[in-house]
């Protein structure tokens, strides 16, 4: 059946893919965008700015299904004060706009898929994590997503009949996100590594989220959070061999050591010298068929597509 979907950060690295898989579907998409103008051309695209809470109710007009994948980007720059502000907020904000527009049309769509992260479970080093795993993280970015997901139950519930909270793992694509990043070598075909490389890297290839996104729009009992990873997490020192094996440009394999890093990223350094091993159970449980399995095949398409 064709759905009326909304994507709020449509424009991103996942929610491009993921309109372009829904709208070969079937299904009837448009996005939400502080610059629509920029997009009008690909979809129908309405203005909004989550910063002053503004919105132009007419995207909301006969929805089923809101997407929301808004957010400042986490890895995008050094974690200031501000920064780490902007993060939470522009989270924040963007589930309050929609919330308090879908209560002013007095509108109730039958399902909201709201993006949230693994981050949520902290560096937990080897033990495997599940949905019903506790959150032990301390660190900005796993506290961040509890107040990110905290906030989606308590406002998004109430206005529509489903809620899910996909916590997605690290994004494999060959258009983007960080494998293709790691597989930029440098002018002497270095392969560079962070730090003992010990910690887990719970990826997901972009094929399988936009297809897991819409199994779970089809699959009517699903709803809560599921673990948007591949059932087979890697260590990045082990990712990074494979890299170095798998893509012809690597010569060499170079590993900065995790104190450098610190003194250059700061406290963003966690981006690159933490991971934790999550397992996608409820997925499995749901009989989800994943499409690629192992990263050796990501690795191979980046090479492939020629663009590193
Ligand atoms: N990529 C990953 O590996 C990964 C992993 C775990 C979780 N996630 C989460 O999944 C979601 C989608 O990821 P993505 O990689 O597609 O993100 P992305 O490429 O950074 O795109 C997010 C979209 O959010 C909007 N946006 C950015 N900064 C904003 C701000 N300050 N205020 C309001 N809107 C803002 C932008 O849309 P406009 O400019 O059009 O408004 C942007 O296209 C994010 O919430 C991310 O945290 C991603």
């Amino acid at each position: 059946m064709a759905n009326r979907i909304l994507i709020a950060g449509g424009s991103g690295l996942v929610g491009s893919e993921l309109t372009a898989f829904l709208i070969k579907k079937g299904h009837l998409v448009r996005w939400l965008s502080r610059t629509p103008k920029v997009y009008q051309h690909i979809v129908e695209c309405f203005s909004w700015n989550p910063e002053d809470l503004s919105i132009d109710e007419n995207a909301l007009q006969g929805v089923d299904i809101i997407i929301n994948l808004t957010g400042e980007s986490i890895a995008g720059g050094r974690w200031t004060k501000k920064r780490k502000n902007s993060i939470l907020e522009s989270r924040v904000n963007s589930i309050k706009t929609i919330v308090n527009a879908l209560k002013r049309l007095n509108h109730k769509p039958k399902l909201w898929i709201n993006a949230s992260a693994i981050g949520i479970y902290g560096d937990q080093g080897e033990k495997i994590l599940d949905e019903e795993s506790q959150f032990m993280g301390t660190d900005f970015l796993s506290k961040t997503v509890q107040e990110w997901e905290n906030y989606s139950v308590e406002q998004i519930s109430p206005v529509v009949e489903r809620l899910i909270l996909s916590r997605i793992g690290l994004v494999v694509s060959e258009k983007g996100g960080f494998l293709r990043k790691l597989m930029s070598t440098n002018k002497f075909g270095a392969t560079i590594g962070f730090g003992p490389g010990k910690s887990y890297c719970s990826w997901i290839h972009i094929k399988d989220l936009t297809s897991i996104f819409h199994f779970l729009i089809n699959n009517e009992q699903s709803e809560g959070v599921f673990n948007i990873t591949s059932p087979n997490p890697i260590k990045m020192c082990d990712l990074l061999s494979k890299i170095h094996e798998l893509n012809p440009c690597s010569k060499i394999k170079i590993t900065l050591p995790a104190g450098l890093i610190k003194i250059i990223l700061g406290e963003m350094s966690d981006v690159l010298l933490s991971g934790n091993y999550v397992i996608p159970l409820k997925l499995i449980q749901y009989k989800y068929n994943f499409n690629i399995i192992q990263i050796d095949e990501a690795i191979l398409e980046i090479v492939d597509s020629q663009k590193i």
